[in-house]
């Protein structure tokens, strides 16, 4: 039988129009430009504003580009995974709700919660199914709507996140690209660091619980750093070294978005280039789920045939993940579309 692996044969995003500036931020809680900036390398994100718009309002519409941009009908695709921590509801799965808006009427879908962590998950749950046999097209969305779910009022969280959605569809094929080899970690130990506290089964809705905020992002910043740091960067070089990869012939690291320094960081212990790094956090923050496809689709155009790509991210669980790359097209031939 022949190796067959999953291949990236497009890529798209969304991202609101509403643009919130260090500036405006400065003016909702104690902070500064110069704050944010030297700690996080944030300057801008992007909000999802509007009475009834969720999560698959982002989704939906990078899901409907992403059909345009690789000439495929709506009814062809087999399955839609949808990564998100900010579904549009508990219930149904924002993947069934996206499927729906965006005409998917053959898919079966499900939402995949790994919070940062999570579109990797999701492209090596797609490379199984399509690695299997069992489905031909996929498409792997990742989307947060982070604003439904940040404190406005915690300086410490709400100058990091924003809003945002990025689409992939998956392809089986029998030569040497696409993807070639997936990390995948989870500690719940960690949930004391990062969670949400209320909402879930453990602490339903109340009075009480809205009053005490706690439908809010809850993270304690410098443990998670800590661990962002090392565990990020330790499953990005064990990948090098597994592929026997030298720092020279990796094309690009895509790294989640969540800080500036622990990008820097995760680059240096990898001795690459910070040339080779995909940073796009300045414009859009942390977007959660959206970070990785994000960057994918800015650099579309500069992406090759053959690419040798890392993706790494580190997120809320805690959850942590490399997935190693062979870009499947030539990026420039189809990225102004
Ligand atoms: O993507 C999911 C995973 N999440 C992450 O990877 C996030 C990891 N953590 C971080 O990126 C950083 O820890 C933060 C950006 C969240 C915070 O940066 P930090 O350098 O770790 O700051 P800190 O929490 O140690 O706070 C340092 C000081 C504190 O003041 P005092 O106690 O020294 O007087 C904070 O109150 O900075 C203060 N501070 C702020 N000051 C101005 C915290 N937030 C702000 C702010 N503006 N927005």
């Amino acid at each position: 039988m022949p190796n067959i692996n999953a291949a990236i044969i497009g890529v798209s995003a969304y991202v609101p129009d509403y643009v919130l500036t260090n500036a405006e931020l400065s003016t909702m809680v104690e902070t500064s430009d110069e704050w944010i900036l030297s700690r996080t390398g944030i300057k801008t994100r992007h909000i999802l504003k509007g009475e009834g718009q969720g999560t698959s309002d982002m989704g939906a519409p990078a899901v409907l580009n992403l059909l345009a941009k690789t000439n495929t009908k709506p009814e062809n695709i087999d399955l839609l995974i949808c990564t998100t921590v900010t579904p549009d509801m508990q219930f149904p799965a924002t993947a069934n709700i996206i499927c729906d808006k965006a005409g998917l009427l053959n898919a079966f879908s499900f939402d995949l919660n790994a919070a940062c962590s999570g579109f990797l998950f999701g492209l090596q749950t797609a490379q199984a199914y399509i690695r299997s046999g069992l489905y031909k097209k996929v498409i792997v969305v990742g989307a947060d709507k982070m604003s439904s779910i940040v404190d406005y009022t915690d300086r410490s969280t709400c100058v990091i996140f924003g809003d945002g959605a990025g689409a992939v569809l998956l392809e089986p094929t029998e030569e040497d690209l696409g993807i070639i080899d997936a990390e995948l970690h989870t500690d719940g130990s960690g949930r004391i660091h990062l969670h949400q506290k209320a909402g879930g089964s453990m602490k339903p809705a109340s009075h009480e619980t809205v009053d005490a905020r706690e439908h809010f992002i809850y993270q304690e910043g410098q443990p998670v750093f800590k661990f962002a740091v090392s565990r990020m960067a330790d499953v990005s070089v064990d990948m090098m070294k597994k592929h026997n990869i030298k720092p020279e012939e990796l094309a690009w690291l895509v790294p989640h978005q969540a800080n500036l320094r622990i990008i820097e960081a995760t680059a240096r212990r990898m001795e690459i280039d910070p040339a080779q790094v995909m940073i796009n956090i300045q414009d859009f923050g942390n977007t959660t789920d959206a970070t990785i496809p994000l960057c994918l689709n800015q650099w579309e155009s500069q992406l090759k045939k053959g690419d040798k790509i890392i993706l790494s991210a580190f997120g809320g669980g805690f959850t942590w993940a490399a997935v190693y790359l062979k870009w499947a097209y030539n990026g420039a031939d189809v990225a102004v579309k």
